[in-house]
């Protein structure tokens, strides 16, 4: 298992491409000590705190059942929960907490607050989504990817569709920069990567091998990918009023049968970190169906359902995940350790 002990996981690059792949491998092992009702328990006595400044299923729940999982023990502050950026500064919060914490999570718009409450808390900071990165997703979706492929990852291609201008857009490219795959950003060119992202994973791509293709054309986009992954095309955070925008710029970019056919790999995989806006199941998608006619957005129900969709592996593996980044950098040291 990599030794990450202090570090903090604020985005994908603060790892090397050996420290990821080693975080994907430790949450194999744990996923499978899990199954088999052998796994030890790394993080007794140990307190995190989750700070959440949105919403969040997932995220949270993975570092609560991983954290408990492992002996440790999480406090959960609430959107309006704490006085973070109300009534007190980032760096001030980062000291008080660094002083009972022995790790923070914090999700929020904003990564450079990620950043600063790890230059002041003194102890490691992990980021659950900003508007510029989600790390833990990426280690899951890169598990999913494994554990859905017979090839070494850097042997493995994959295609996002949508807007990808945001977290999961930049992220997706920089980690398949970073672990030497083919990548392709299929959107139109102005929800492409800010050109600093793509200048970035150039850069890697040139020591990894990755190959990189930015594209407008959905059907050479997706050409023999072995998975096409998407996310919504308003994120947390955005207004409602962009709805119609999105949806007349991204309608192209749906995840629909006939993009997986395109793949002309009969075995593609579909994955999506969810959640995913793919019948009418919330409040939002029966306005946007009264609106606009559509049943689904980025991904139709028919893909979603489907045998090629992974979705809830890649779900349950924020788990694992999760529970490898906090094990690697908070863990005490485990039987197989010198
Ligand atoms: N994928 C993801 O981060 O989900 P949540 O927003 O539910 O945490
Ligand atoms: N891009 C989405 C991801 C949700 C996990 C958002 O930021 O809302």
């Amino acid at each position: 298992a990599p030794d990450l002990k202090g570090r903090s996981f604020l985005k994908e690059l603060d790892f090397s491409a050996a420290e990821f792949r080693g975080l994907v491998e430790l949450a194999a092992d744990l996923k499978a000590a899990k199954k088999a009702g052998v796994e030890q328990r790394l993080l007794r006595g140990r307190n995190i705190a989750l700070i959440f400044e949105k919403t969040s299923t997932r995220t949270r729940c993975a570092f609560e059942v991983a954290a408990a999982d492992q002996g440790a023990h999480t406090v959960y502050l609430d959107p309006a929960g704490s006085q973070m950026g109300h009534k007190e500064s980032v760096r001030d919060t980062a000291r008080v907490l660094g002083r009972m914490f022995d790790g923070i999570e914090y999700r929020g718009d904003s990564q450079e607050a990620v950043e600063e409450l790890a230059a002041h808390s003194g102890v490691p900071v992990f980021n659950g989504l900003t508007d510029d990165w989600h790390p833990t997703q990426m280690l899951a979706d890169v598990l999913t990817m494994t554990e859905h492929s017979t090839r070494p990852l850097h042997r493995i291609s994959f295609a996002y569709l949508g807007d990808a201008r945001f977290n999961m857009g930049n992220s997706y490219l920089v980690t398949g920069a970073l672990l030497g795959m083919d990548v392709r950003i299929v959107a139109p060119r102005s929800y492409w990567p800010a050109e600093h992202v793509v200048a970035e994973a150039r850069r890697l791509a040139a020591d990894s091998g990755a190959r990189i293709t930015l594209t407008e054309e959905v059907d050479a986009g997706v050409a023999q990918a072995d998975f096409v992954v998407t996310d919504v095309w308003v994120s947390m955070g955005e207004p409602k009023e962009i709805w119609d925008e999105r949806i007349a710029a991204l309608a192209p970019y749906a995840v629909t049968m006939d993009v997986l056919r395109a793949t002309g790999n009969p075995d593609v995989k579909f994955m999506h970190c969810l959640p995913a806006f793919h019948d009418l199941g919330t409040k939002v998608a029966r306005e946007i169906h009264d609106r606009h006619g559509l049943d689904s957005l980025e991904v139709t129900d028919e893909v979603f359902e489907s045998e090629h969709s992974v979705v809830f592996d890649e779900a349950e593996n924020r788990l694992h995940t999760i529970k490898a980044v906090l094990v690697a950098t908070l863990g005490r040291p485990g039987p197989g350790d010198a």
